[in-house]
């Protein structure tokens, strides 16, 4: 091979190198104590005077370029190795964030909130571990009723229990507020109840109360229409039947068509062709004594909602003890 030859190979191969092993590699091919070109600059000796000097100069100058090349390239591999220690591609596809799920109870709670709000309603929030004044005594609940038996109340001592309801809110409000008022009171209630798919002895009611002078059942069947119909994005039909809460002259049960059958009968409305939605009625003048006010200035509704209840319905969950159960498989769905 002569030197032209083994300069084209050697420079092609050295700028072709792409990691630095191959560059050292490379200049122990062409350099090393047994490289190509060393073998050449051995063998100069035994050339005629006049070749020597042509060719020596040859192999000597490409053994200064060979070397200062492997130099330059060995930098160049060093730099962009370090680059790309640093290198940021922002066009790659990211890695998924591993995403959580909210529980359908938030999802439908956060829904009836935005609905209640746009109608003009505030959300408050009342404490859990109640006492029996709020929980019973002030909404006109004696002593010997039958909701405070031991059955169904979690008494914590004599004086306080876990809520039972939301309605102790009504009174607490209304002790630092004056009307006119709309308020609607989330939140988790407690009752000794032996569990099943219908029925957990945790869950979540939300309480509605408006005060206003001249509020008549009209308004609240207004209200519970409009909320009913944009939760379910959907006309209902509903209805009032007579019922009884201590708390609430005149008392009723709020009925809605069954969304499942369309009001003609199946299982999941007992045949009725009706679902019990709701507790409500106008506000008990005892109630309005409770919280200080005197009752023949004001009238007002109040409604007690299972959030439970309008969420199973909505996504057509059939155990209640799904929600509170914590399973993924379940709540990945939502
Ligand atoms: N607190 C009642 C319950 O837990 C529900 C209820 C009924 C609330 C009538 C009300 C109401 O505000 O007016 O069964």
């Amino acid at each position: 091979m002569d030197i032209k030859e083994l300069r084209d190979l050697a420079l092609k191969e050295v700028l072709g190198a792409k990691n630095l092993e191959e560059l050292e590699k490379l200049e122990i091919k062409y350099l090393g104590r047994k490289g190509s070109l060393t073998e050449v600059l051995k063998q100069l000796k035994e050339l005629s005077e006049e070749m020597r000097g042509q060719i020596g100069a040859a192999a000597n100058q490409l053994k200064h370029e060979l070397a200062s090349t492997l130099e330059r390239r060995k930098k160049e591999i060093k730099a962009v190795f370090e680059e790309k220690k640093e290198w940021v591609d922002i066009s790659a596809p990211g890695h998924k964030l591993a995403k959580g799920h909210l529980n359908p109870l938030t999802l439908i709670l956060r829904k009836v909130e935005e609905i209640f709000q746009s109608l003009g309603f505030s959300v408050v929030q009342g404490p859990e571990l109640e006492t029996d004044f709020y929980n019973f005594e002030a909404l006109n609940v004696p002593k010997d009723h039958p909701a405070r038996d031991m059955q169904d109340t979690f008494y914590i001592d004599e004086e306080h229990v876990l809520r039972t309801q939301t309605s102790p809110m009504q009174v607490r409000y209304m002790e630092k507020h004056q009307p006119p008022l709309r308020v609607i009171v989330p939140g988790r209630v407690f009752r000794r109840d032996a569990t099943d798919a219908s029925h957990d002895c945790q869950f979540y009611q939300i309480e509605g109360l408006m005060v206003d002078k001249e509020i008549s059942v009209g308004n609240f069947k207004a209200v519970i229409l409009e909320f009913f119909k944009r939760l379910y994005g959907q006309e209902v039909k509903i209805r009032l039947r007579p019922s009884f809460f201590p708390f609430t002259e005149p008392s009723f049960e709020v009925d809605m068509a069954c969304s499942v059958c369309g009001g003609k009968g199946c299982k999941v409305c007992a045949h009725s062709g009706w679902l019990e939605m709701a507790g409500a009625g106008m506000v008990h003048p005892f109630v309005f004594k409770s919280a200080g006010y005197t009752p023949g200035d004001w009238q007002g509704f109040a409604f007690g909602i299972g959030l439970d209840r309008i969420t199973m319905m909505k996504y057509k969950i059939n155990d209640i003890r799904l929600l509170n159960f914590g399973d993924l498989r379940f709540l990945k769905q939502f």
